[in-house]
C-alpha cells in the first residue's frame, strides 16, 4: 500500500497500472474510517485490479464550519486500518492540493439536489460533485464504489456521471451495521455515551415501519416515524420522508410503481445522523 499526497504521483502510478492493461476500482471518502468503508474496499478489491482510496475531508460539501472543524482526521490509523485488506494506493492530499484556486462551478442536478440533505444542507451536494468530478478527472476509475447509506448521494453521483459522461461504473454497495443496527458513521465517534445509547432507536423505528406499511398509510408511517423518535426525547428528527427510488419525489400511496425509500436525518445532541430503508411493497 503506496500513500500519495500530490496529484502527480498518484496519476503517475496509476498511468503505469492502465498502461498494463489493469482496471482501477476507486472507494472515495472523508476518512474515519469504519467497516462501512472497508466493505466497499473489498468490493473494489474482488471486481478490481488496482484498488484506489481517498481520504480528503472535503471542505467545499460542509455548510457547517463547525462540523468541519470536528470531523475526525485519523490518517494514521485510516491506513493501519486499511492494511489488511487490499488496498495499493490511498490519496490523501492537501486542501491547497485539490483546491489550488476556489472552485466556482455550479452543479445543476433539479429535484435531485432540492429534497431532503438538499433542503437541510444547501450547498451541500455542489460540493460533492465537486469534489468527486475533480477525483475522478485525476484517478480516472474505471469503477466507483458509493454506500447506500447515503442514499442520495448515490442519485447525485449517477446524475453526475450521466450528465459528465465519465466512463465509470458506479457500483452501490449495502449499509454496514453495528450489531444494535446503528448505521456506521465516522459521526457516530463523536457521539455522547447517552446519544449512543439511544441512537439504535432510528433503524429500529425504521424497521417497524417497514412491518407497519402493509397496514398503515404513506402519511401514518410518516408521522409514526417521527413520533416513535422524537418521543425518545435525546432524538430529534430534521426530516423523515419517504420518496421514489429514483427521482427522490414524496410518494402519498404504497400503490405508486417503483422502488419506494425511507430517508431519515436525526440529531442526536449536536451530531447529525443519517439513514434509510428500503419499503419492499
Ligand atoms: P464518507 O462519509 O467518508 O463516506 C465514504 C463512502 O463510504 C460513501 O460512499 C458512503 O456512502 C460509504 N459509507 C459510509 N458509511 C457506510 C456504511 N455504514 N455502510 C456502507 N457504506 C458506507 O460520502 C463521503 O465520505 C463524501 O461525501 C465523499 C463521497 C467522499 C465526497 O467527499
Amino acid at each position: 500500500m503506496e500513500l500519495y499526497t500530490t496529484i502527480a504521483s498518484i496519476k503517475e502510478a496509476l498511468e503505469i497500472g492502465r498502461s498494463k492493461g489493469f482496471t482501477i476500482g476507486f472507494v472515495p471518502t472523508m476518512g474515519a474510517l469504519h467497516i462501512g468503508h472497508l466493505s466497499l474496499v473489498e468490493e473494489a478489491g474482488k471486481l478490481c485490479d488496482i484498488v484506489v482510496v481517498s481520504i480528503f475531508v472535503n471542505p467545499t460539501q460542509f455548510n457547517d464550519p463547525n462540523d468541519l472543524a470536528n470531523y475526525p482526521r485519523t490518517l494514521e490509523s485510516d491506513m493501519k486500518l486499511l492494511s489488511p485488506i487490499r488496498c495499493d494506493c490511498v490519496f490523501a492530499p492537501t486542501v491547497g492540493e485539490m483546491y489550488p484556486d476556489p472552485d466556482q462551478r455550479k452543479f445543476d442536478f433539479g429535484n435531485l439536489e432540492r429534497v431532503m440533505e438538499g433542503r437541510f444542507r444547501p450547498g451541500h451536494f455542489n460540493g460533492v460533485a465537486q469534489i468527486v468530478s475533480k477525483l475522478f478527472d485525476i484517478i480516472r476509475p474505471n469503477k466507483a464504489f458509493f454506500g447506500q447509506k447515503d442514499f442520495q448521494q448515490l442519485a447525485i453521483i449517477n446524475e453526475l456521471v450521466r450528465q459528465k459522461g465519465y466512463p465509470v461504473e458506479i457500483i452501490p454497495c449495502p449499509i454496514v451495521r453495528e450489531n444494535d443496527g446503528l448505521a456506521m458513521s465516522s459521526r457516530n465517534r463523536l457521539l455522547l455515551p447517552q446519544y449512543r445509547e439511544c441512537a439504535p432507536l432510528i433503524y429500529i423505528t425504521l424497521l417497524e415501519a417497514k412491518k407497519l406499511s402493509s397496514k398503515k398509510s404513506v402519511e401514518e408511517i410518516r408521522e409514526y416515524v417521527v413520533d416513535q423518535i422524537n418521543g425518545s426525547n435525546l432524538l430529534e428528527v430534521e426530516y423523515f420522508d419517504i420518496v421514489d427510488d429514483r427521482y427522490l419525489t414524496s410518494i402519498e400511496n404504497w400503490s405508486t410503481s417503483g422502488g419506494k425509500i425511507g430517508c431519515i436525518a436525526v440529531f442526536a445532541g449536536k451530531v447529525r445522523l443519517i439513514d434509510n430503508i428500503i419499503f419492499d411493497l
